[in-house]
């Protein structure tokens, strides 16, 4: 290839690539699927290793993340970012809106109200419609360069999108918010709780953690958006001058704005739609804290000018969230499969958002000090969205002196053993662990996740059938469970020799279980769902895994240092290798369903071509008539479209072959099929 045709591949697949973004983040309507995406990508990125001098500033491989730095740069912002004046009461609402109108002396007045979404200020400065530089609020003149971060946020875009409305500007600053989505919030948990790993306490903090990450390679891994509402510093020929046309005209450039945008004509009109906003903020991806209530005509607004902190044209109005006060009985400490240990409160029971809460989550031992929580203490809780609830702070008032710092234990409560604390990757607080494999908790916990639907499916392998096993000193280990016999299962109590039964057939069919449920079901720390199929996908077997090592493991994809290190760890303890050659010998399956050899990925001269396959071919079938697609690097779908290569046809070809035809695609027979196999290979 020459360079020009490099050069022109490249502006086509970068292109491509950014239609597919803005129609994915900013429309929430995706055109192709993740794979087809993934397709383009890899070509480009592939370009640019080749030609290394196409990787623009604004090329979607720049969202990847390079290099973690050493710190964050200060960059000054051309026009500070104030913060807002805000309220709880409806009633200065109404005065806000007065004293604006007094001040803008007989004029009709227009507002916006829009959502307060809560994440984290930032500021994106685009030159000629090109990313360039972005950053943290800091101080409001000073914040940190987290241009490398942003780069990886996919709803960003690293160009502007032309629009007929208004030209791009020479150089812009964009305002808004940086978030976590929420849906990847609970799946990030989730994948936390599965992995052994600690829970983070709340979307924003998380977004926070996130941004100021010095590694972008980890930015790039977490669900996180923006939001934008304003502009900074500007120096262009014409923008729009109100709210409603400013937000209309990010759209048009691919900026991602708010949700629900509403105009209102009067003070009632105001607080009509902020409660409006009320009712279906809990709807949105984000969580919101309030509302903003702007003034509409932009001009208007320059002339209010601001206080030394905030805007006179703006005021955000505050929901109060769904809280209740109760007295911290006690705190007590549970041990989970893993070891961890986190602290529980327990409360004097309370109505709180439809539901009685007795127990609130204390997270772990940074966050009780950050909150100065003691026992005896009064303490507000808080269903923050749909997730358990929370103590977010103590009411200090009501203290008496009698209430009792708490000690962390620095033994496990369930065995004895003496606690270490470690570290979490990204320093959102350190966990205290109990290194007692032995520790009947952990022994619980160990057999319990075994069990799990997600893990090997074993139905009736819950807290209370494990609690009494294990009580009874008849399982100890994971193998343990396939030696049971029914009549040792039936003799427990409140156990028929039916249930007995169902059990143990359970048991029997978890033999046949694929390998990254099997892995998953180990329990291995940091191993979660995700990384138990990545492992399977490239190992063919258990007994690969356990001798690959963490330099090789790192290589794998999605598998980082920590989980390759945790991986090697497990495999290399006597005890395990105990546990799998008892596994074995009870003829579990170690092979892997989802194995695909590594040269399956390739690429080739069929990279980005999409192929579909109709009717019987006379002497390839459709497994091999695939493989040599995919052995070239193309893609292979089920159902034809304006996106689709070539068509395959055989015999007995159906309405597949019709809407080929009907769309003008290219149609092959077998014959030609090869032919072009063989010039592309
Ligand atoms: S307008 C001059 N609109 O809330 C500042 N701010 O608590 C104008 N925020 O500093 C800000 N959503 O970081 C505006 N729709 C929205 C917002 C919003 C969230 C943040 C922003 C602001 C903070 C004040």
């Amino acid at each position: 290839m020459t360079l020009a045709v490099a050069e022109k591949r490249h502006a086509e697949l970068a292109g491509e690539i950014q239609a597919h973004d803005y129609a994915y983040y900013v429309l929430a309507q995706p055109k192709i699927s993740d794979r087809e995406y993934d397709v383009l990508y890899r070509e480009l990125a592939d370009l640019e290793a080749a030609y290394p001098q196409l990787q623009t500033a604004d090329s979607p491989t720049r969202r990847v993340g390079g290099q973690p730095s050493e710190g964050f740069k200060s960059i000054r912002h051309a026009v500070p970012m104030m913060s807002l004046d805000n309220t709880y009461s409806p009633e200065e609402v109404r005065a806000f809106l007065l004293r604006v109108q007094k001040l803008a002396a007989g004029k009709e007045l227009e507002w916006t109200v829009e959502p307060k979404v809560d994440g984290l200020a930032v500021s994106l400065r685009y030159e000629k419609g090109v990313f360039v530089q972005g950053a943290t609020r800091g101080d409001g003149t000073m914040g940190d360069d987290i241009t490398a971060n942003l780069r990886t946020i996919r709803a960003l875009p690293l160009r502007l999108r032309p629009s007929k409305h208004f030209p791009i500007p020479e150089a812009m600053e964009v305002r808004g918010e940086i978030y976590l989505n929420l849906d990847g919030f609970r799946k990030l948990n989730q994948e936390r709780l599965e992995a052994g790993e600690e829970t983070y306490a709340n979307p924003r903090n998380t977004a926070a953690g996130s941004i100021k990450q010095l590694d972008p390679q980890v930015t790039a891994k977490r669900p996180l958006a923006v939001a934008l509402y304003g502009v900074g510093e500007f120096q262009g020929e014409a923008s729009p001058t109100t709210q409603v046309a400013l937000l209309e005209w990010f759209r048009e450039l691919g900026l991602p704005v708010p949700e629900k945008l509403q105009l209102a004509r009067s003070a009632d009109e105001v607080l009509t739609a902020i409660g409006e906003l009320d009712k279906i903020r809990h709807q949105f991806n984000y969580e919101t804290d309030g509302a903003v209530v702007k003034l509409n005509d932009l001009p208007l607004r320059a002339t209010l000018g601001s206080t030394s902190k905030a805007p006179r044209w703006a005021m955000a109005y505050k929901y109060t969230s769904e809280q209740a006060e109760s007295r911290l009985k006690a705190i007590t400490i549970q041990v989970g499969r893993t070891g961890a240990l986190t602290p529980v409160a327990e409360l004097e029971p309370v109505l709180l958002a439809g539901s009685t809460v007795g127990r609130a989550t204390l997270h772990n031992e940074d966050e009780l000090r950050r909150k100065d929580i003691r026992i005896g203490d009064y303490v507000i809780i808080e269903k923050a969205g749909e997730v358990i609830p929370a103590v977010v702070q103590v009411v200090t008032e009501k203290r008496n002196g009698t209430e009792q710092p708490f000690e962390f234990p620095r033994v496990c409560p369930e065995c004895g053993t003496p606690v270490a604390k470690e570290k979490t990757a990204g320093g959102e607080g350190a966990v205290w662990r109990c290194a007692n494999l032995d520790c009947p908790a952990q022994v619980r916990g160990r057999l319990e996740h075994w069990c799990a639907r997600g893990a090997m499916d074993i139905e009736g392998g819950g807290e209370v059938l494990v609690t009494q096993l294990v009580a009874a000193g008849l399982v100890r280990d994971v193998a343990d469970l396939y030696r049971l016999k029914a009549e040792e299962v039936s003799a427990l109590p409140r156990m028929g020799a039916k249930s007995a039964a169902n059990f143990l057939a359970g048991v029997e069919a978890s033999k046949q279980r694929d390998l990254w449920r099997l892995l998953f079901g180990l329990g291995i720390l940091h191993v979660g769902t995700g990384s138990a199929k990545a492992l399977a996908r490239r190992y063919e077997s258990l007994d690969q895994i356990a001798k690959a090592g963490v330099a090789e493991l790192t290589a794998v994809e999605d598998i980082g240092a920590v989980i390759a290190a945790s991986v090697e760890a497990w495999f290399a303890d006597p005890r395990n290798k105990e546990v799998i050659e008892r596994l074995r010998k009870f003829g579990l399956n170690f092979q892997s369903s989802l194995y695909r050899p590594p040269e399956a990925v390739v690429t080739g001269g069929f990279t980005g071509k999409s192929f579909v396959l109709t009717g019987t071919l006379p002497t390839l079938s459709r497994e091999q008539a695939a493989a040599k697609i995919e052995a070239l690097g193309g893609k292979v779908s089920s159902s034809v479209s304006k996106k689709t290569d070539y068509v395959v046809v055989g015999d007995d070809a159906g309405s597949k072959l019709e809407k080929a035809q009907k769309l003008g695609l290219k149609i092959l027979d077998e014959a030609e099929f090869l032919k072009l196999c063989e010039a592309n290979a």
